[in-house]
C-alpha cells in the first residue's frame, strides 16, 4: 500500500548532490579543465589498444552517467553537479572495446534546447532570468548514475524519476512513470540491487524521505514516505540483508530565500552525524546513531553479524566543503586542492554505541563486488588521487596504482568473473581522462592486483567529460 503524497513533496526541489572529490591532485600541470568541456552528441568510436589484452571472459558493456553541457548561449554553468547527462556506453566483446554517448533528452534539455539558454535554477547554479517551476522533475539532469533494467538502463538524479534510455542505442525512452501517488517523487541515484534482483532506494527532501522497494523489472512493489530526525542532504544510503541504513551529515536544510539547492543547506559542525538503521520489514522498527559530525557521499556496502552488529563502510570528509564550493570552482577554472576523504567503517552496535575506524590513503567513490550487495565483503574499490586503488579490511592495507598527475581518475567498476565466485573474482575496469594526450582511455585491472598496473589498456579517439557512476552489464 502506497502511502505517500505527491502533494506532500509539491514546490520543492531536491537537486543532484552528484559525485565527490578528486583527492590527491593539487597539482595539476596540463590542461585539467579538459574534463568539463561539452563535448558533441552522439559520439561514436572504436577504441584503440594501448596495451595488453582483455581477458577472453570479460563481455558485456560498462555504462556510465555524468553531467556534460557546461554552456548554452554564451553562459558558462556554475556547479559541476547541473549539466545535462550523458550516457557513455564501452561495449566489450571479442578482445575490443565499442563506445559511444548520447545525453539524455530529458525534458529540461528538451526545453533549454528550444529555448537556447539555461532556465531552471537548480543544485548550485542560478541562471539569469530563471523559469519558474512546476516540479522537481523540471530540472531533472539524469546525469548522476545508472541502473540496468532489462533491455534498458535508467539514467538516475536524485531529486526526481529516472529517465529510461534504450541500452543499445542510448535513445531516450522517456521519464519513468511509476502507478499512483508515487509517480514524479525523488528517486535517488544510488539504488542497491542485491544477488536477489530486488532494488532498494531512497528518495527525499528535508525530513522527508521516501523507502522505495523495486522487482528486478522495475515493478514497483512498495514505497513508504517516513519522517527523518533531520533535514540532512543524503546523496546515498546502505543496505543489509534485513535492513536500511541512512547515514545523515549535518548538511542542513535551512530554508530561506536562496535560489540554489545547495545554498539552502547549511554545514551545522556542531551538529552529529546521525545513523538511522531501519528494519526492511517494518520501517518503524528503527536505531539511531549520534557520532561526531562528518561529510559523506557515498557508502561502499553494509552487513550485519550474527550477533546484531552493523558495519557500513564510507569515504567520509570533514566537513561539505566539495559540494558547495569546489563542484563551483572547478567549473569556474579554478583549481584548489579539493578536500580529503578517507574510508572509513562505521559499526553500530545492538545497545546504541556507535564508532569509526578509518584506513589510511586518501579516496572516494568506493565500489565493491555487486554480488555481496547486503553482505560482509572484505575488499573495497576505488579512486585515489590520480589511481585506483583497493583497500582491505581485514589486512588494513591501500594497494594502489597512480597514472600520473596528468590524469583524472574516474569511479572504477568492479566486474566479476562469470566463471568464478569469489569476492575478488573479477575485473577493476577504470575510465580515467588523459590531460596530456586529450583522450579518454580505459583500463582493465585483475581485481587481486591493482599495483601491478592494468592488464590491457585502450584509448578512445577523444576525451570525454568526467563523469560520475556507472556500471557493468555482462553479456
Ligand atoms: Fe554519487
Amino acid at each position: 500500500m502506497l502511502d505517500l503524497s505527491r502533494r506532500e513533496f509539491g514546490g520543492i526541489v531536491f537537486g543532484a548532490t552528484a559525485l565527490a572529490a578528486m583527492p590527491g591532485c593539487a597539482a595539476m600541470p596540463y590542461n585539467w579543465g579538459l574534463g568539463f568541456q561539452t563535448p558533441q552528441d552522439n559520439l561514436e568510436g572504436e577504441l584503440q589498444r594501448i596495451s595488453g589484452r582483455l581477458p577472453a571472459d570479460l563481455n558485456g558493456v560498462l555504462f556510465r552517467n555524468g553531467p556534460a553541457q557546461f554552456e548554452r548561449d554564451g553562459v558558462r554553468l556554475g556547479h559541476w553537479f547541473d549539466g545535462d547527462g550523458m550516457i557513455q556506453r564501452f561495449a566489450i566483446s571479442d578482445g575490443k572495446i565499442r563506445h559511444r554517448a548520447k545525453f539524455v533528452m530529458t525534458d529540461k534539455r528538451r526545453d533549454e534546447i528550444k529555448a537556447d539558454r539555461f532556465l531552471y535554477s537548480g543544485f548550485g547554479f542560478a541562471p539569469p532570468n530563471p523559469k519558474a517551476l512546476k516540479s522537481a522533475n523540471d530540472l531533472n539532469a539524469a546525469n548522476t548514475s545508472v541502473i540496468k533494467i532489462g533491455s534498458e538502463v535508467w539514467a538516475l538524479w536524485e531529486g526526481g524519476s529516472p529517465w529510461r534510455v534504450d541500452g543499445d542505442s542510448l535513445a531516450t525512452i522517456g521519464r519513468k512513470t511509476f502507478p499512483g501517488e508515487v509517480d514524479g517523487v525523488p528517486f535517488s541515484a544510488h539504488p542497491k540491487q542485491g544477488p536477489d534482483g530486488e532494488i532498494w532506494n531512497f528518495g527525499g527532501f528535508g525530513n522527508r524521505c521516501v523507502i522505495w522497494q523495486l522487482a528486478r523489472d522495475g515493478a514497483l512493489k512498495n514505497a513508504t514516505l517516513i519522517e527523518l530526525p533531520s533535514p540532512s542532504l543524503m546523496h546515498d544510503f546502505a543496505v543489509t540483508k534485513n535492513h536500511v541504513v541512512l547515514l545523515m551529515p549535518p548538511l542542513l536544510w535551512s530554508g530561506g530565500g536562496a535560489s540554489t539547492l545547495i545554498d539552502q543547506y547549511s554545514w551545522q559542525a556542531d551538529k552529529p552525524f546521525q545513523v538511522l538503521v531501519m528494519d526492511k520489514n517494518d520501517l518503524s522498527k528503527r536505531r539511531l546513531y549520534e557520532l561526531p559530525a562528518k561529510y559523506m557521499f557515498h557508502m561502499g556496502n553494509a552487513w550485519e553479524d550474527g550477533d546484531g552488529v552493523i558495519r557500513v563502510d564510507s569515504f567520509m570528509f570533514n566537513d561539505s566543503r566539495f559540494a558547495t564550493n569546489t563542484a563551483r570552482e572547478l567549473l569556474q577554472g579554478q583549481y584548489s586542492a579539493p578536500p580529503e576523504s578517507n574510508l572509513t567503517m562505521v559499526t553500530l552496535y545492538p545497545d546504541g554505541r556507535a564508532r569509526l575506524d578509518a584506513l589510511s590513503g586518501i579516496g572516494e567513490f568506493p565500489r565493491m563486488d555487486p554480488r555481496r550487495v547486503g553482505h560482509q565483503h572484505r575488499y573495497t574499490y576505488g579512486i585515489s588521487g590520480s589511481g585506483v586503488a583497493r583497500w582491505d579490511w581485514k589486512t588494513g592495507r591501500r594497494s594502489r596504482y597512480h597514472y600520473g598527475a596528468d590524469y583524472w581518475a574516474e569511479e572504477p567498476v568492479f566486474a566479476p568473473n562469470p566463471n568464478r565466485t569469489g569476492e575478488d573474482d573479477g575485473w577493476v575496469i577504470a575510465t580515467v581522462l588523459n590531460t596530456r594526450k586529450a583522450r579518454t582511455e580505459l583500463s582493465v585491472f585483475d581485481a587481486r592486483h591493482i599495483d601491478a598496473g592494468p592488464i590491457a589498456t585502450f584509448a578512445c579517439p577523444y576525451a570525454l567529460p568526467l563523469g560520475f557512476h556507472g556500471i557493468f552489464a555482462a553479456a
